[in-house]
């Protein structure tokens, strides 16, 4: 089976030489995005292997089929970036839908103690052998409250950390978990999470639904200095909206490992350019504004896990046409679907 990768980067070859070598899946890696305009490069190929900001759109997904490829492999979790009511009938969707939700967590929990402590400030200041500590006063993450939006595999780890640190967990999920209940966690309504948290973080998907759930509305209801850490999606915050929230103080600091227009920035070295996107440039100019380019994932566990899946998922579906990791959209949203049945 021949695969175009897409968007390939120098730390995803390794993994995915050792877990293709024998399995006769061969790959062409290919640096440039997945979109409407490099779809033609997957011609003469069997399958193709996308990333969070390659684009699966309709015209792409027409285009792959014109070519004669019935496969979209995503080596993510999310599939956001899949029209996916276009894809069903047309191609399988296949991913990886947990790598390493350990990785994510302790991202976000690495964010935010840098942030609380004004850790990004300390460092540059020591190596300037400034060792002043003025302006660098955090507050104790103990006995605060931190509310969870989303609590799958993500967050009920990043809610593991929290406990670990005393604090008071409450949480929000569209489908509340009778585990994470039982462990002693609390589920409330959004309203109550957002008024009563000091630190909110978000782990659930982007969906039609939830597009900017955190809005100038929801900003406005939150704690005065509320800490917010986005390791989820872009698109979840209202990037204008939080930048007005910094402004008027509302928010005391944003952990953002993610961005609603990163996919023509993140994962690049853009260092010599001038930027055009002004409200990234200006939320990264703030004091207290910790952006890093969508890093969570990357750990060699989880680009380890993310190739061995991949290449499972590509052979399975090859071998036996099923596989459990395919999404499918059916009953007017997209899930996950197992021997022909939906979940
Ligand atoms: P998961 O599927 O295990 O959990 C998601 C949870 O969100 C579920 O409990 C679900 O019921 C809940 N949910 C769905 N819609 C919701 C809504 N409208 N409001 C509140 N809760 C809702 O997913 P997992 O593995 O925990 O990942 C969460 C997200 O993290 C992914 O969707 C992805 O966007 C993001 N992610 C980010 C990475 C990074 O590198 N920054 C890497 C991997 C995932």
């Amino acid at each position: 089976m021949k695969v175009a990768f897409f968007d390939a980067k120098e730390y995803d070859r390794p993994s995915f030489e050792k877990y293709s070598r024998g399995s006769g899946i061969s790959i062409k890696y290919f640096e440039t995005k997945l979109n409407a305009d490099t779809a033609e490069l997957a011609a003469g190929f069997d399958a193709v292997c996308a990333f969070v900001n390659d684009v699966i759109d309709a015209a792409v997904i027409d285009k792959l089929t014109e070519l004669g490829i019935g496969t979209v492999a995503l080596r993510c979790a999310g599939f956001n970036n899949v029209d996916m009511k276009h894809a069903y009938g047309r191609v399988h969707v296949l991913r990886v839908p947990a790598y390493s939700p350990y990785a994510v967590a302790e991202h976000a929990m690495a964010l935010l103690l840098t942030s609380i402590r004004r850790i990004h400030k300390a460092y540059i200041r020591s190596r300037d052998f400034n060792f002043s500590l003025v302006g660098l006063t955090g507050f104790d993450l103990h006995g605060k409250t931190v509310g969870v939006i989303g609590t799958g595999k993500i967050g009920r780890v990043f809610i593991d950390i929290c406990r670990g640190f005393g604090m008071r967990v409450l949480a929000y999920d569209k489908y509340p978990s009778d585990e994470v209940k039982n462990k002693g966690t609390e589920y409330v309504s959004l309203d109550t999470l957002l008024r009563e948290s000091d630190i909110i973080s978000l782990h659930c998907p982007l969906t039609e639904e939830n597009r900017h759930m955190i809005d100038a509305e929801a900003l406005a209801m939150c704690k005065k200095g509320v800490v917010l850490i986005n390791t989820s999606r872009g698109a979840l915050v209202d990037a204008e909206a939080l930048l007005a929230a910094i402004k008027a103080r509302q928010v005391g600091a944003a952990c953002l490992d993610v961005y609603e227009e990163e996919s023509d920035l993140f994962f690049e070295d853009n260092s010599g350019h001038i930027l055009e996107d002004d409200t990234l440039a200006r939320l990264i100019s703030m004091p207290n504004i910790i952006v890093t380019s969508h890093q969570a994932f990357l750990t060699e566990d989880a680009l380890e896990n993310i190739a061995e899946t991949t290449i499972n998922n590509l052979l399975l579906l090859s071998e036996s046409g099923k596989c459990p990791n395919e999404v499918c959209f059916k009953h007017g949203e997209a899930r996950d679907c197992k021997d022909g049945k939906c979940f």
